[in-house]
Formats: C-alpha cells, sequence, structure tokens
C-alpha cells in the first residue's frame, strides 16, 4: 500500500535485500517489461553498484541503480512509485547519484531512454543530460530506439580576469578581430565569455562573444560591430584592459562521425572555427550576403583536412546562393550510408532551415544560439528558450543544442 498523502520526512539511503518486494511492486507498476527479482539480486550483488531507495517512514517512494565505471557512472533505472510521483523524487535519487559519483572523481555520467519517454528524457535534460547517439531498436520487448544520454560531471572552473588587449583590429567592414592576454580556464569550442566593454555602468551588461581561439594565455574573439556595445568595444586600443567572464555555456560535443559539416552564417564563425581546427576533419560551409561581409576564409581554407565552400547571396565569391543551399549540396553529395554530423551557427532563420535540412537526411545537427543575454551564467533568466524538455538558459544549458531539443515555431 503507498500511502503518499501520509509524507513522513524523505530519506535517501543504500537499498538493502530485505527492500527487494517493495523495489519490484515499484518496478512492476512502473515498466511494461519489468526487471525480475533474479536481475535485481545480480545487480545488488555488483561490487560497483550503486542502489539508492527514497523512503517515507517505512514506506519505499523509489530507486535509483547505477553502477559505478571507470571514470563514468552508468544509470541503470530510475522508478518512482504513481503515488509519489510529481514530488521531485526521481530528481532527487539522481542527483543524489550524481553527487555521489561526482565526488568520486567520475567525468561523466550515461544512461539510455526509451525515445517515446518524453517525462524521463525533460527530467534528464533539466538535469544537463544531453542526447549524444540513437540506438536503433535497442528495447526488444517493443522495438524501440534509445536515446543515449550524457552529463558531463567535472566542474569547469570560470574566471573573472582582467585582460590586456593585444590587438583590435577591423579584418573585414564592420568586424573586428580581439586579441587578449588572459587568464581564464581552458574554453572548449562553442563556449563564450562575457565582455565588460567599458568600465562605466553605460553599458551596464556585459556582452557575449564566443571564443575563436585560446592558446598560450592568448584568447581570441571575432565580433562584428552591432550597436553601442560593440562600438564602444572597437573604439579600445592595445594595451587597454577589459574585464572578461568565461569561460561559459555548453560548447560541441565533438562526435566523431563520416562526415563533418559545418555551417556559419552572420556572426557564427568563430565558435565554428574553433571547432574546425580541434577536429581538422570535414566541410565548412560560410553563408553571406556578399563576399566583403565575411573574414577569416584565408584561415579556414588552410585548416587541415578541412574543404571551404563559400557562398554568397550576390555571386561576389563562390557559389550564389545561402549557406543552407551550401548544406544540401554538401549532403548530396556524401554517400548513402555514411554517418553526417551538422554544426551550425549563425541567423535563428539559417539555423532553422539547417535543422530541417538535417532531419530530412537523418544527420545529427547541433545548433549555437546567439540570444541576447543578461548574466551569462544561468541567474537572471534572461536568456530562456523553449525546448521540447522545458524552459531552458541558453548561457547555461546551451547555447549549443540538439537541433532536436528546440521548438522552432
Ligand atoms: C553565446 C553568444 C555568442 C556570441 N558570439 C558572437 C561572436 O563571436 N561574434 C559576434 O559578433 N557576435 C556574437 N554574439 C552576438 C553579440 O553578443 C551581439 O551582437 C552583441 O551583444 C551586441 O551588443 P551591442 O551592444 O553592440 O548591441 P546592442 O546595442 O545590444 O544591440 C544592437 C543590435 O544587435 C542585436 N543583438 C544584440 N544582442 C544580440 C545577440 N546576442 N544576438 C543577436 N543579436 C543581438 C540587437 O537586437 C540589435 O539589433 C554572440 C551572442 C551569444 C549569445
Ligand atoms: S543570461 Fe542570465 S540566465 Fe542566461
Amino acid at each position: 500500500m503507498h500511502g503518499a498523502d501520509r509524507v513522513y520526512e524523505l530519506d535517501i539511503r543504500h537499498i538493502e535485500h530485505n527492500d527487494l518486494d517493495a523495489v519490484l511492486e515499484v518496478e512492476r507498476a512502473s515498466f511494461s517489461s519489468p526487471w525480475d527479482r533474479g536481475t535485481f539480486e545480480t545487480t545488488l550483488e555488483d561490487s560497483r553498484c550503486i542502489a539508492l531507495k527514497v523512503t517515507s517512514g517505512v514506506e519505499l517512494a523509489g530507486y535509483c541503480i547505477a553502477l559505478d565505471l571507470t571514470s563514468m557512472v552508468h544509470i541503470l533505472t530510475l522508478a518512482v512509485h504513481p503515488a509519489w510521483r510529481g514530488r521531485g523524487l526521481g530528481r532527487r535519487l539522481v542527483e543524489e547519484v550524481l553527487r555521489r559519483s561526482a565526488s568520486k572523481g567520475k567525468v561523466c555520467a550515461v544512461l539510455e531512454v526509451r525515445t517515446s519517454n518524453v517525462p524521463a528524457k525533460s527530467l534528464y535534460s533539466s538535469l544537463g543530460f544531453v542526447h549524444v547517439s540513437t540506438w536503433r531498436g535497442y528495447y526488444t520487448d517493443t522495438n524501440e530506439d534509445a536515446s543515449i544520454m550524457v552529463k558531463d560531471l567535472r566542474v569547469r572552473p570560470i574566471a573573472d580576469a582582467e585582460a590586456a588587449i593585444v590587438e583590435n583590429r577591423e579584418v573585414a567592414p564592420g568586424t573586428w578581430r580581439l586579441e587578449l592576454d588572459c587568464a581564464i580556464p581552458q574554453a572548449e569550442p562553442g563556449q563564450f565569455v562575457m565582455v565588460q566593454v567599458d568600465e562605466g555602468l553605460d553599458p551596464f551588461l556585459r556582452r557575449p562573444l564566443a571564443v575563436l581561439s585560446q592558446r598560450k594565455g592568448r584568447v581570441e574573439l571575432l565580433y562584428r560591430v552591432r550597436g553601442r556595445g560593440t562600438a564602444l568595444l572597437a573604439k579600445k586600443n592595445q594595451g587597454e584592459g577589459l574585464r572578461i567572464l568565461g569561460p561559459l555555456g555548453r560548447g560541441f560535443t565533438k562526435r566523431a562521425s563520416d562526415r563533418t559539416i559545418y555551417v556559419a552564417g552572420g556572426t557564427g564563425l568563430p565558435p565554428l572555427v574553433f571547432l574546425a581546427e580541434r577536429l581538422e576533419a570535414g566541410v565548412f560551409i560560410v553563408g553571406a550576403k556578399t563576399i566583403s561581409e565575411t573574414a577569416l576564409l584565408d584561415r579556414v581554407g588552410a585548416i587541415p583536412g578541412v574543404a571551404l565552400v563559400v557562398m554568397t547571396e550576390d555571386g561576389s565569391s563562390g557559389d550564389i546562393g545561402l549557406a543552407t543551399d551550401g548544406l544540401r549540396r554538401v549532403m548530396d553529395e556524401t554517400p548513402d550510408g555514411e554517418e553526417i554530423a551538422v554544426y551550425a551557427c549563425g541567423p535563428m532563420g539559417m539555423l532553422k532551415e539547417a535543422a530541417a535540412l538535417a532531419r530530412e537526411r537523418g544527420a545529427r545537427i547541433e545548433v549555437s544560439l546567439e540570444e541576447r543575454m543578461g548574466c551569462g551564467f544561468g541567474v537572471c533568466a534572461g536568456c530562456v528558450v523553449e525546448t521540447r524538455h522545458g524552459l531552458v538558459r541558453v548561457c547555461r544549458e546551451g547555447p549549443v543544442f540538439d537541433a532536436e531539443d528546440l521548438l522552432w515555431g
């Protein structure tokens, strides 16, 4: 009998052998293909097993079972009795497993979830898990696919550091390359920094800019002058100081695939150049209205293993058309059966079209969003967007997202 209306203090403890009857009752009430007693017994006997139950008084309301592997934790199962759902118990159990694993130095947590199980996927997304691949027909009872989700458990340090300008130079009309001498922790491709453009109160908010490269204490940024903040930044000279907060956000997942395609439009070039310089493979598509708008083309063309495709709307260089026309062509030229990974950053319309093209082709696509930001580290809710898994903050859960998770409108 479950009496969720009589709530005693909730307690999270290890599952003991004599909890098995209660565990099995929750299991059967939760899954169409429940584990049997033997599976639980074998799993609990495994010395690597982390088996936690949440109880209220003597009543077992839910449990989470995970395996402690060399550098990661594998979450095997999570169940909450129907009478106890909607109270955040699943979240508390997973958080406890993650807390224990992180304190033991595990670098990531991994789990698989039925692709149709939207509530579970939402829970895991809100806990910071990201979908990294799909295992076709993984669940043999229904032949359903599994979504493999991973969460990075490493605490990524950020710093609010004083930076000295090494160079701030216009490299294309309205586009500036800014090189800073600056001691912030190492950024990953797709991460960004918040730049304080002026010491005074105006503009009050720092401006987000993606990291273009970071090496030996030097951080490189590329920005287009849009409004007051970036116009002030363009007036800064060599030797002047700036405050930089970063690195921030979640970058690209950098998965291996047969063909990697980068799609950059507008101000979306920097994080993708950083990624391509790391991966040294694939096709890099740059889209612009006209060639004079673009910067860094020579640099992209020189990345080993990366082929450059230029698309201009006025035909001033490369092929006439949009970046997404280039994407369609490169995907069409990719032999059937080859796995394609697309990474895109640029205007919303371009990202939406790229996501649709990738979906048609069955390619995986990650997009980096350029939402307006206030704080840049998750406290002001100024950058919230709606996803299939609820509201998320672009600065914390993004700026890079699996395109499938976004609601494109
Ligand atoms: C994670 C992230 C990474 C970014 N990386 C880069 C980069 O590497 N290079 C670069 O040039 N720009 C980048 N941007 C966009 C950049 O932050 C904005 O262009 C900048 O903040 C504008 O500031 P401003 O004071 O000059 O303009 P404002 O006076 O604030 O606004 C001027 C115009 O720019 C538009 N705008 C303002 N903020 C944004 C924004 N975040 N995204 C899109 N349009 C905006 C406004 O709608 C307005 O039309 C990035 C944005 C994000 C969120
Ligand atoms: S900018 Fe403040 S929460 Fe994202």
